[in-house]
């Protein structure tokens, strides 16, 4: 299946590379951000798709698996780069693992958090999708 990356501007300098998200720039308005740090090692994370919820996840440090799946077929990716976030459409399945030592993940969200916006069971997701 086809997964969105999303190259985030970024200014290199050899004091330090700095990398911008402006809300304007992006393919949703940012409603909420969260991050995910001190995941411990063989930990896995989501489990779950969102009916509505855009996100964008981007490895700040560390690095991880996504594995996606839309009821039919599937991509794993490795996100490693700070540079580079992934979008997550609504009605996907997503789940993190083999998070590296040290990881922090940020999550840029379309929407604050709403608990019935989850679809947290396989079996709805495939019946709801
Ligand atoms: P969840 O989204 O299931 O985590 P992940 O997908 O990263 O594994 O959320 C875990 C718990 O945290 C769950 O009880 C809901 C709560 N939570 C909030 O209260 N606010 C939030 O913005 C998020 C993302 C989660």
């Amino acid at each position: 299946m086809e997964v969105e990356w999303i190259d985030i501007p970024n200014i290199k300098d050899p004091r330090g590379n700095l990398a911008v998200l402006e809300n304007s720039k992006l393919p949703f308005d940012i409603k909420r951000a969260y991050y995910l740090y001190d995941v411990p090692s063989g930990s896995e994370r989501g489990g779950h798709a969102h009916k509505e919820l855009l996100q964008l996840i981007i490895p700040l440090s560390g690095s991880f698996e996504l594995v996606l799946k839309d009821g039919v077929n599937q991509a794993t990716i490795s996100l490693n780069s700070p540079a580079k976030g992934v979008l997550i459409p609504n009605m996907i399945w997503r789940e993190l693992k083999n998070f590296s030592a040290g990881t922090v993940c940020l999550v840029l969200a379309s929407e604050e958090y709403i608990e019935e916006d989850y679809i947290r069971e396989w079996q709805d997701f495939v019946l709801q999708c």
